[in-house]
């Protein structure tokens, strides 16, 4: 059977599954959204927010692109962000990176095709500012594992100077960001930090080793 064939099968397997567990399942969506978490990650197959955190229809708000960047000059992501933390009023905003991102190994190697290799150069400017100790790693592994982790770090910074963001830090809106990677090894999530409107951004250390 073709692969698309069996995309919509599997649609109508699991819109009759739900609704055989929970005949409102979904009718209670129809009529509008309140999703508490704004997810921002990677496009890669293997890192599904919403089954990874078991997400129900209406839980995450998500925009995903190759190697979770965020560019102040990104409409499609400003946009986003916007509707989600001044219209939808998300209070957590999450970036997550992961293992072995091949975005972030594409920026390590140069080189990628066009319009990809212009993509990445933000990727490559953490590349530039972190340099030092991506060196040190002996592995490449560890080399692409930890510029996943400061990429998180770097992208969330950028994150907490956006309009949308800055704006609802300065109305004193309830809102976090949180710098997390995921896994493939072993499905684990895990956290790297969090940015407040307290927080300073020029003394945001670099964060712990979580990807080893
Ligand atoms: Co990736």
């Amino acid at each position: 059977m073709k692969e698309i064939d069996q995309l919509m099968l599997a649609n109508r397997a699991w819109a009759a599954e739900m609704l055989a567990e929970n005949p409102d399942y979904f009718n209670r969506n129809v009529g509008a959204q309140k999703p508490v978490f704004l997810w921002i990650g990677c496009s890669d197959s293997r890192v599904a927010p919403d089954q990874m955190t078991q997400a129900v229809p209406g839980g995450l708000f998500v925009h995903r692109n190759i190697a979770n960047l965020v560019y102040p000059d990104d409409g499609n992501l400003m946009a986003v962000l916007h509707y989600a933390v001044h219209v939808l009023g998300v209070e957590n905003v999450v970036i997550c990176g992961h293992y072995g991102c091949g975005g972030v190994q594409a920026a390590l190697d140069g080189g990628a095709d066009q319009p990809i290799e212009d993509w990445l150069a933000h990727a490559r400017q953490v590349l530039d500012d972190h340099r030092d100790e991506i060196d040190a790693m002996p592995t490449p592994e560890e080399k692409v594992n930890r510029l996943v982790e400061v990429n998180v770090r770097d992208q969330l910074l950028h994150l907490a100077q956006t309009e949308p963001v800055k704006k609802a830090f300065e109305a004193d809106m309830p809102l976090t960001l949180h710098g997390w990677v995921y896994d493939l090894r072993d499905g684990h999530i895990k956290p790297l930090m969090r940015v407040t409107r307290d927080t300073v951004l020029a003394e945001v250390p670099r964060p712990e080793r979580v990807l080893v």
